[in-house]
């Protein structure tokens, strides 16, 4: 049973889903996730994603911070791709390649929403040329509460053909503190991951993880990965690469010893970018006025491969009037050992 509540302040919301298990905050603007509280090995609620306490805070942001990120997350590199023998120009929004669906991309977007019995479903039209991306996208994103799972679905449809890669970005710190994330534990299905030049652009060369610290096949603590001498490490400021993830359940696990909380994440999507909040400089005020530093929180993007449309790694066409649908669930545990 899911308790469903809103609050409205101008055209924002903020609903509230709740069982016994979570208590998740979202948003429409940007299909923001706002807060997510989940139990620790004592039954205590605590707060374990970064985020602020006023709506403008989110607006004003720059970081993604719980945000849906598209039509395209990650970079696509020049700015440019050519489908159907023709060429888009998008917006150079991050050195010479264009980010996360450009200027005023899904995270900067006000979406209408509907409650669902368990969970609440968003609804976007992204008009053809919006952000120079080609055809009239009808994007639905929903939040599914289902006992200690949040289920996101993404649905969208185009009248012509397009590319698309949603990802959520959310900034998670599983120990419901203001501490840095050097500590969680990680594991990653995944054999290889995408390595990155200087602008963090993904390549399309993939690497064995075998024998460097992109090997989270097993747990393995993520400040030690980042405090390896490895060119990668050093070109990323930090850990913000793809991995190719092996297909099934549970592809992802993250953990925090201290309050045992474990999350699994479970993905339809081929990849996901580790993002160990690299760029967080200290001058971001969050959530009882902690400034964001690097490391503060860990983005697990679950979404395609970047750049594929120029790199061909992964599939990111999406082809007139037929079904994008993927899903990633995120679900919550004690792990005591
Ligand atoms: C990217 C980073 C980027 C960040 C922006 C991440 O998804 O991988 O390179 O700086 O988003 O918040």
């Amino acid at each position: 049973m899911v308790h469903i509540s809103e609050q409205k302040y101008g055209d924002i919301y903020i609903i509230t889903l709740q069982n016994d298990d979570l208590i998740l905050k979202v948003s429409n603007f940007g299909c923001s996730i706002i807060s997510l509280y989940t139990k620790d090995k004592n039954n205590v609620f605590e707060d374990i994603v970064l985020g602020f306490d006023s709506i403008d805070d989110y607006k004003n942001q720059d970081k993604y911070i719980g945000a849906v990120v598209g039509r395209c997350a990650n970079r696509i590199s020049n700015a440019s791709f050519s489908l159907n023998d023709k060429e888009y120009k998008l917006a150079k929004n991050n050195g010479p390649n264009h980010l996360h669906g450009g200027i005023n991309g899904f995270d900067k977007k006000i979406f209408k929403h509907k409650a669902l019995d368990n969970g609440v479903e968003f609804f976007y039209l992204s008009q053809n040329g919006e952000e120079a991306y080609p055809g009239n996208l009808e994007l639905k994103v929903s939040y599914i509460l289902n006992k200690n799972s949040v289920l996101i679905n993404y649905n969208a449809i185009s009248d012509e053909d397009t590319i698309i890669n949603l990802t959520n970005h959310t900034y998670f710190n599983l120990s419901g503190k203001c501490c840095d994330i050097n500590s969680h534990f990680l594991k990653i299905k995944a054999d290889c991951f995408g390595e990155i030049d200087e602008n963090g652009l993904a390549t399309g060369k993939l690497s064995k993880v075998e024998d460097t610290p992109f090997d989270f096949r097993k747990f393995n603590q993520i400040g030690i990965g980042l405090s390896c001498d490895n060119p990668q490490i050093k070109m990323g400021q930090g850990y913000d690469h793809p991995f190719m993830l092996s297909d099934g359940k549970s592809q992802i696990e993250l953990w925090e010893k201290e309050s045992s909380r474990r999350m699994i994440i479970s993905t339809s999507m081929p990849c996901v970018q580790l993002y160990t909040a690299n760029y967080l400089d200290g001058t971001i005020r969050g959530k009882g006025g902690w400034y964001y530093n690097a490391r503060d929180g860990v983005c697990l993007e679950t979404q395609c491969f970047p750049n594929s449309i120029n790199n061909g790694v992964t599939d990111v066409i999406l082809r007139k009037n037929t079904e994008y649908n993927k899903a990633t669930s995120w679900t919550f545990d004690i792990l005591s050992k």
